[in-house]
């Protein structure tokens, strides 16, 4: 049975959040030093999170499921979960393209670890790899990472590419004063490796609470700046996926820009989270959590879990309200959520 929410919005895509570690401390994610992980036992193991998914999957026809972190292959053994994952099957009498097929399998990756795995990865049914990379320049690559890996997420890219991904996308987030002078070479990377460059406006998900309007650099800058050199033609309705895209009008590839601050894709989306430690969200932005975790360590039925669930996204709000007096900053970072 789907599962629709108050709006009306049908949830399809589970965001699974593995670990609230990171190999990196991005200046727009966490702060240099001192950030307090999660107590170990508290994180789920692959079978609790197997058991999420497969109820997600098979009672709510959830087709999509998309693996985050903070960084996901800093978790041991990350290829035995995507192996369980792929196994699962969408029933055949959903309303899906993937009914009676695995769910849509996709990480979202820092890159620097993807030299070494990337084969591993894919082999384990993984379909889909979304690489950050926010600088081409060596040195800001490592002021905004904090990170000397600019060589590694680069052959990390290539390797990802090598292992059979298609498309490969790379997220940049821009930041005014910070990296807003390479949207246009970013872009030219894209076109020239082949990958598609998905650009994010930056949110308020910052651990140093840094954020601010001013520093978003907007959809319509973006693209601007873009066309200017690359002249672009829009495609077709994003439906619920977040990134609206452009091609090329000389037909080398695609670009997306992903407007979550000034174009909010909150009437679309089809999302729900289960972070680390098992509580399950529905929204990045949410101020409140389920927790599954209770359940599971507590003997419940799948009934017991897909009621939770159900309770979960009858609270599912309209949007997020970035920019309005009301909004609220989560009490979580992205890397504690999962991106
Ligand atoms: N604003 C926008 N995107 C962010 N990400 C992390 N923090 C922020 C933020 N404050 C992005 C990462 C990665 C994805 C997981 O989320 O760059 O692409
Ligand atoms: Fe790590 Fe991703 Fe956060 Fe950067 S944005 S610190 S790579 S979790």
């Amino acid at each position: 049975m789907e599962l629709v929410d108050p709006h009306g919005r049908t949830v399809r895509d589970l965001r699974i959040s593995v670990t609230d570690r990171c190999n990196f401390r991005c200046t727009y994610c966490m702060p240099e030093e001192g950030m307090v992980w999660l107590e170990k036992s508290h994180i789920l193991t692959f079978e609790e999170i197997e058991r999420v998914a497969r109820i997600c999957v098979e009672h709510f026809h959830v087709d999509s499921l998309r693996l985050t972190g903070g960084e996901p292959t800093v978790r041991a053994h990350l290829p035995v979960l995507i192996d369980k994952l792929a196994a699962l099957r969408v029933p055949s009498d959903a309303t899906s393209p993937r009914a009676g097929k695995a769910p849509d399998l996709a990480l979202t990756t820092n890159g620097s670890t993807l030299r070494n795995n990337a084969a591993e990865l894919r082999g384990a049914g993984l379909e889909r790899i979304n690489i950050s990379l926010d600088s081409l320049q060596r040195e800001k690559f490592e002021r905004m990472t904090r990170r000397d890996e600019f060589e590694n997420v680069l052959e990390g890219i290539r390797a990802a590419q090598a292992a059979g991904f298609d498309p490969v996308k790379v997220n940049a987030v821009i930041e005014r004063g910070v990296n807003d002078d390479e949207i246009v070479a970013l872009a030219e990377f894209g076109r020239e490796h082949a990958v598609e460059v998905r650009f994010i406006e930056f949110m308020p998900l910052d651990a140093s609470d840094e954020w601010e309007r001013n520093k978003v650099v907007s959809q319509d800058e973006i693209v601007s700046a873009i066309a200017a050199v690359y002249p672009l033609r829009q495609l077709a309705a994003r439906g619920a996926a977040p990134a609206d895209r452009w091609e090329y009008e000389d037909g080398r590839g695609t670009v997306g820009v992903i407007p979550s601050v000034t174009k909010p894709f909150c009437g679309d989306c089809d999302r729900v989270r289960l972070t680390s430690d098992g509580q399950f969200r529905t929204c990045l932005f949410a101020t409140n959590e389920f927790d599954v975790r209770a359940l599971l360590r507590n003997g419940a039925s799948d009934d017991d879990i897909t009621d939770l669930i159900r309770r979960a996204v009858g609270t599912k709000w309209a949007g997020h309200q970035i920019g309005h007096v009301t909004f609220v900053k989560p009490r979580r970072t992205m890397s504690q959520i999962g991106g």
